[in-house]
């Protein structure tokens, strides 16, 4: 099972129309708090209602990204300062850790990104009997994630990245990602809570996300944040 999540442009969500600086910290609040929940909420939640029903053994992948690593300098050159997760509900209403990018959007995706990859590394340790699974697909220019990007970037992304993508360090196309995502969801020989690059092998998320006590929180805030929603909502 792929309990791939969704992805929102980092670079998205910067065309404001509302001119009033309220107006403004609105629009980018929400596009932030959509951002947490298309890419982290609901991939949790798809995958804890799915767990009692999957078989002995079977495969959870999640599809991070190593934007949520502050000391990923390709990241950090991009304009990411890794995740910036105070709690699950501060994320919820779009609230980061200070210090974090100056682009809309980067820190919003970059704490998705690293919920989806505590979510895999304390649920590793939480559901034994299921091997959870992270993979950072690499870098792909041209893909939808920069949807909300100015038609020339887009232009720029699809013809002129996108194929020299195949000969740049961390860089992928959708192919050959597609191709590694298939290999590591298939594959009976994973360890639970392994995390794989673009090219198939082992690598390590942030120091924060490493840390058991940091995930098992997220995972538990998570899950606070949900069960509240859910009663308010009855
Ligand atoms: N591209 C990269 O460089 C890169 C790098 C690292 C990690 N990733 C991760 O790889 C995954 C795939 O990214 P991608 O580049 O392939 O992005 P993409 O081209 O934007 O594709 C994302 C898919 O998710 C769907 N989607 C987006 N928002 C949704 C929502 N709110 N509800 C339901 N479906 C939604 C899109 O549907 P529509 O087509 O209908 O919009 C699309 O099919 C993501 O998890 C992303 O974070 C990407």
């Amino acid at each position: 099972m792929a309990g791939a999540s969704q992805p929102h442009c980092p670079g998205g969500h910067q065309q404001l129309t509302d001119s009033s600086p309220a107006g403004r910290r609105h629009h980018r609040q929400s596009a932030d708090t959509d951002t947490f929940t298309t890419n982290h909420l609901g991939p949790f939640t798809l995958t804890e209602s799915l767990i009692p029903h999957l078989p002995d053994g079977a495969n959870v992948v999640f599809t991070c990204s190593a934007v949520e690593d502050p000391q990923r300098k390709p990241a950090v050159t991009a304009g990411f300062r890794g995740g910036r997760y105070i709690s699950a509900e501060a994320s919820a209403r779009g609230e980061w850790q200070p210090g974090g990018s100056s682009k809309p959007g980067y820190d919003a995706y970059a704490t998705s990104k690293q919920c989806n990859l505590a979510t895999v590394l304390a649920l590793a340790r939480e559901v034994p009997r299921l091997r959870f699974i992270g993979v950072e697909p690499g870098f792909n220019p041209g893909t939808g994630l920069g949807r909300d990007a100015s038609p020339a970037l887009q232009f720029l992304a699809k013809y002129v990245l996108a194929p020299l993508a195949p000969m740049v360090k961390y860089w992928s196309t959708p192919k050959r990602a597609a191709r590694m995502i298939t290999k590591v969801l298939t594959s009976e020989s994973h360890q639970s809570g392994a995390y794989y690059d673009e090219n198939g092998k082992p690598m390590l998320g942030s120091v924060q996300v490493r840390d058991a006590e940091f995930s098992d929180r997220v995972v538990a805030e998570t899950r606070a944040l949900l069960a509240k929603v859910s009663d308010e909502t009855l």
